[in-house]
């Protein structure tokens, strides 16, 4: 069979097509249907419960050290169901309610574009989780259960699924995070396919944290066999796909092989009255799909790096109560912070994770007000964690534009905006590439959220116009796509 991912002309396309411009914005005449916006759960009404505990201790190791890689990574700790509930809430558990209207809307722990959170969570433990029947779990964060899927420890064919990969053949427990499209398309149509993939990557963000905080190595996997992990958990890859992996924990066990599995026939509560989909988001999702473990091979030949790294001396909460206090802003006051903690954010949030793809994206900012730095626009180095200038000025009217006109971008004291080199992405990973670096900048947007709120400052996350902000950012942008943005600053 042909490999649909070396032809990357479809991930341009898509690129292309699903650009926010200032006239696509106004002419675009998408309403919102709120009598047919989908249900933000995924619910099996025939699948048996298992209840997780709900007394839980979340951990309180300073919040910039567990984002930064910076906890130590234990062997010799265990992954009970106390440890794998406080990593599965800190990812996607519901931290608020709010009542608008005669509705209740839930919020989670990590941040969601539209606060549609399209982003499921499984699990495969087996024999080496104590506490946990080998079973394939959905993980269910309404009422934080765990519901069995299959029966069986399914980590030998997760592990075939992704060419063998050690981190994956090795891992006590593995999470398969995948994509509900229509949540998201609902409201950002066929472009919702970025938005997926920001969302997975702010949930990582908090994965991973919380299992560093445990002492556990959490590794992510971003290329494997579509079609196989589709019939594992049981989706047409179409409506639902898996995005990435989460290898969580080393150890010495086989992973067990795996017959074939069977297709799994659970009814699932539908999500709305009517499902639309977006062909241009489906082609896309098609054409970064891996066919068979040779490819998954070829493209993944790089060396995992470690991240982690020295952060800073400030105070700053623990993990627990950061993501417990956790919402994005909804207006900044215009005040600055101090150059140290903008130094601490970057430093913590920018490490690259321990995953099977290289760093694809690059960090620009626009400062507007930080203390003891020049408003402008610089470029950030991860290697030597230092901003260039690249052009002086005040650009407070620059970026409340750039991200699509929202005052929160012009208020805030310093926006980030995450990149990448297009070429270079899909030469390295074909369409893949596309999935992996819309992850990688959800995945450090998440971390600056986290790293923000542990300081007791602001933060949220921003859609952008794409051409227009290249061009701010360039000659240095030249070439690049936008990815992501994120203010931070002082709340009002
Ligand atoms: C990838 C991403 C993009 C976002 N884009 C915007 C945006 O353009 N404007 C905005 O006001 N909020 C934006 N947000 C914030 C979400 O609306 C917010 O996370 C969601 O409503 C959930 O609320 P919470 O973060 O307070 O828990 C974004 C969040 C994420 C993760």
């Amino acid at each position: 069979m042909d490999s649909p991912n070396r032809q990357t002309e479809a991930a341009r396309f898509y690129h292309d097509v699903t650009k926010h411009s200032y006239t696509s914005v106004r002419s675009v005449g998408h309403r919102l249907d709120w009598d047919n916006r989908p249900f933000p759960f995924k619910i099996y009404p025939q699948a048996a419960a298992l209840a997780l505990p709900r007394q839980l201790d979340l951990s309180s190791t300073p919040a910039l050290e567990a984002i930064s890689g910076g906890a130590e990574i234990s062997a010799a700790t265990p992954l009970d169901l106390e440890r794998l509930t406080r990593i599965l809430f800190c990812a996607a558990g519901l931290t608020r309610k709010r009542k608008v209207g005669t509705e209740y809307y839930h919020f989670r722990a990590a941040a969601s574009a539209g606060a549609l959170y399209p982003v499921e969570v499984y699990l495969a433990g087996g024999s080496g989780a104590d506490g946990l029947e080998p079973v394939l779990y959905h993980f269910s964060p309404a009422d934080l259960k765990l519901r069995g899927l299959r029966r069986g420890d399914w980590r030998g064919a997760i592990a075939a699924a992704c060419a063998t990969r050690p981190s994956i053949a090795q891992a006590r427990a593995v999470l398969i995070l995948s994509g509900i499209f229509w949540r998201s398309a609902w409201k950002y149509q066929a472009r919702s396919y970025r938005y997926c993939f920001w969302d997975a990557g702010t949930m990582l963000a908090n994965l991973i944290a919380a299992a560093n905080a445990e002492g556990l190595a959490a590794d992510i996997v971003v290329d494997f066999v579509d079609a196989e992990i589709e019939r594992l958990i049981g989706v047409d890859g179409e409506r639902e796909g898996p995005l990435c992996l989460v290898a969580l924990d080393r150890t010495e066990i086989e992973t067990p092989s795996n017959p074939e599995p069977a297709p799994l026939e659970l009814d699932t509560v539908p999500l709305s009255n009517q499902e639309r989909s977006y062909p241009d988001l489906i082609a896309m999702h098609r054409a970064s799909k891996l066919i068979d473990a040779a490819e998954v091979r070829s493209i993944a030949a790089w060396a995992a790096e470690e991240g982690g790294g020295v952060w800073s001396n400030l105070q700053v909460l623990g993990l627990g109560e950061t993501i417990v206090r956790r919402g994005s802003t909804r207006k900044f006051a215009r005040e600055p912070i101090p150059a140290e903690e903008l130094a601490a954010l970057l430093t913590a949030s920018s490490g690259h994770p321990r995953c099977d793809f290289p760093p694809l994206t690059d960090t620009y900012l626009i400062v507007n007000a930080v203390t003891g730095l020049t408003p402008g626009a610089y470029s950030y180095s991860r290697a030597s964690r230092s901003l260039e200038l690249l052009k002086a000025g005040d650009f407070r009217g620059n970026a409340g534009y750039l991200c699509l006109e929202q005052p929160l971008g012009a208020d805030c004291s310093a926006l980030i905006c995450y990149m990448a080199d297009f070429d270079r992405t899909l030469s390295l990973m074909g369409s893949r590439g596309y999935r992996a670096a819309q992850l990688e900048a959800g995945l450090h947007g998440g971390r600056a959220y986290l790293a923000a709120y542990s300081m007791e400052r602001g933060a949220t996350g921003l859609t952008f116009y794409d051409d227009d902000t290249v061009e701010f950012f360039s000659p240095r942008a030249a070439g690049n796509i936008p990815l992501l943005m994120v203010a931070i600053g002082v709340p009002a």
